[in-house]
């Protein structure tokens, strides 16, 4: 995915649009660029690199313009370069368009605008868009609504474009399918971008463009028109986004901030849900579909990377709790394995962004076949909430840095939820341990804030892993993908290969990778699997692996067997992925730290992949 700006007003727009490219850079990092009218043509800036390097050069050359469009990119076509870089031109100089998505049938159009003369630059899919503009505007008496229809029409793929004309110097225009658009309303001004974040130091009054809608917008006013150029009205929503979400608040990097805010979002993530006499969950977006959510005869549970393994937590959990047969499947694979679906299948669509293009494809594949998509997502209004029947938002704000966190712990409070609510309402538990389970959720919050304390304690421990080259991550039941998680936020931060097993399996093959120079992390709290894993550990030691073991707060045995121990409070075996992750984030991040990663934009990497 990518970031993109536009903005039309009295500001220098090129300043305004470099500003929300740093706001979004967290989106996509490779190279970045800005178009502007200028001396009655189109100027275009783009480097290489992060949005810094442009912001540079854009004061050095003192770039100006009322009206600008802009892109920082992560890379699909085409190697991160200063050529590949959006805004892309038209050979005739009239359009420049910045994209995010993937033109699927990009080589096609390519090559016939190519047979018409039309001379492409770069080796990226999006170059086309602007070709193919110019080549219909000419044919359509510049008509851009006309024009830009028959493109939408043409397209095969997802993408949000945004458009200058150096024949409309007032105007910018955008067409939108499958990843997303907000237009920011201002007075006198109006924005474009790909989320809420850069907006909301001007505006919170926002429009989320819709699939196959074509917006013009000037600074003072804007119009909306359907795929059938009828002009259409939209309703406007207010951004529930504060600037201080945005903003780092003194700490070093986002992502410690997120983990940080923990014990707030996860308690805003219950906040409303649970009755203050702990008897009952309120879930205020199941409504009309509650019947096919507490009657489904099977929960799917489809998501990418961390939200995936949240859907893995929610497997264990549910088929306890409930009693129903569960699934849960990566997104990127349920679509293509031709899946059984039933009508009376309940999907959980988990999705941080909501815009993640894997999990959209696979819960459409789910729909045409009747299933009932319950979303969990984090970003209000995102494409995910929207196609789904029904769900329920997590409540972890605006997440920044590029290894989720927060949002994590949002999703499974979230499902916990669901979990109670559904059991509640089958009966599969008593009331009593209804009870029981809101209690200790709601007393999550404090036990995640003393974890957090032990932050020092856990850098400590980071710094015997700076130089290792592998890890292995161990878990057993409901703790295994919280290994998984524990090895995902490892890996994609520090670039160590840390892999997640469950710990049973390790007898089976992954042994013979334990020397001394293979730390293992291992999740070892006082649950049903304890002693299983205290067996693991032995055999883990017997062969000089060195161990690093999360237990339960007065643990006599483990500290004796194991080589460093962090110590957590005691809750039920259900709910301890709620506590068992928050040092995993930690001591990721503080190995990250040590070894001088980039940790809040982690190399090749993307806040949302909104491309499949
Ligand atoms: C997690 O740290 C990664 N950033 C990545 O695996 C992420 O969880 C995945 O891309 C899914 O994103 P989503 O939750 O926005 O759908
Ligand atoms: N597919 C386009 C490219 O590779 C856009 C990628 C993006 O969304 O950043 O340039």
């Amino acid at each position: 995915m990518c970031g993109i700006v536009g903005y039309i007003g009295s500001k220098n727009a090129i300043e305004v649009v470099v500003k929300g490219l740093q706001r979004l850079e967290y989106r996509g990092y490779d190279s970045a660029g800005v178009a502007g009218i200028s001396n009655g043509k189109i100027q275009i800036v783009k480097k290489n690199g992060r949005v810094d390097i442009l912001k540079q050069t854009v004061e050095d050359i003192k770039f100006t313009s009322h009206v600008g469009i802009g892109h920082t990119r992560w890379a699909t076509h085409g190697e991160p370069s200063d050529i590949n870089a959006h805004p892309h031109i038209s050979s005739k100089g009239k359009v420049a368009i910045v994209h995010n998505g993937i033109i699927e049938n990009y080589l096609t159009l390519k090559k016939e605008l190519q047979k018409k003369g039309k001379v492409f630059l770069s080796e990226t899919d999006s170059e086309v868009i602007a070709h193919l503009l110019e080549e219909v505007l000419e044919a359509n008496g510049g008509d851009m609504i006309a024009s830009l229809q028959i493109v939408q029409r043409t397209l095969v793929g997802a993408f949000a474009v945004v458009i200058l004309s150096v024949e409309q110097p007032d105007m910018i225009y955008a067409i939108k399918k499958g990843t997303p658009l907000v237009l920011g309303i201002g007075q006198g001004e109006n924005f474009l971008a790909s989320d809420g974040t850069p907006l909301v130091q001007y505006t919170k009054s926002v429009i989320y463009i819709g699939d196959g809608e074509i917006l013009r917008m000037s600074a003072k006013d804007f119009q909306i028109y359907n795929s059938d150029i009828q002009e259409i009205s939209h309703k406007t929503s207010t951004l529930e986004m504060e600037l201080s979400m945005i903003e780092k608040d003194g700490f070093e990097h986002f992502m410690l901030k997120e983990i940080f805010e923990q014990p707030k979002t996860i308690l805003d993530s219950m906040r409303g849900r649970i009755t203050a006499d702990f008897s009952e969950v309120k879930l205020g977006g199941i409504n009309k579909y509650a019947p096919q959510l507490y009657n489904a005869n099977r929960y799917l549970f489809l998501a990418c990377g961390t939200s995936f393994h949240a859907g893995m937590v929610a497997r264990y959990v549910f088929e306890q709790w409930c009693r129903v047969a569960c699934e849960v499947d990566v997104a990127s694979e349920f679509r293509y394995r031709k899946p059984v679906i039933h009508s009376g299948d309940a999907i959980f669509a988990i999705s941080q962004s909501g815009e993640t293009a894997d999990t959209i494809v696979a819960i459409e594949e789910a729909k045409e076949h009747g299933a009932n998509i319950f979303g969990i997502c984090n970003v209000v209004g995102s494409t995910i909430s929207r196609v789904s029947h029904e769900g329920a938002y997590t409540h972890a704000g605006v997440e920044i840095g590029v290894a989720s966190t927060k949002a994590f712990t949002a999703q499974l409070t979230v499902l916990y939820l669901f979990g109670l609510k559904i059991a509640q309402s089958k009966g599969t538990l008593t009331a009593e341990q209804i009870k029981q389970y809101n209690k200790e959720l709601l007393a999550i919050p404090n036990q995640v804030a003393e974890i957090l304390k032990m932050s020092a304690e856990i850098l400590e421990i980071s710094k015997t892993l700076k130089d290792a080259h592998s890890m292995l991550f161990l878990g057993r039941g409901v703790q295994f993908p919280i290994a998984l998680e524990g090895a995902l936020k490892m890996k994609e931060i520090t670039y160590i290969h840390a892999e997640g097993y469950a710990a049973g399996e390790m007898k089976h093959g992954p042994i013979a990778l334990i020397d001394e120079n293979v730390p293992t992390v291992i999740i070892a709290v006082k649950d049903s699997n304890y002693l299983k894993v205290i067996s693991n550990i032995k055999e883990i030691k017997a062969r000089k692996g060195k161990v690093i073991a999360i237990i339960t707060k007065g643990d006599k045995d483990i500290p004796g067997i194991a080589d460093h121990c962090i110590e957590i409070p005691e809750t039920s075996d259900a709910l301890y992925p709620l506590l068992t992750t928050i040092p995993l984030q930690l001591l990721s991040y503080h190995t990250a730290n040590v070894r001088g990663c980039d940790i809040d934009k982690p190399r090749n990497l993307a806040k949302s992949v909104t491309v499949e």
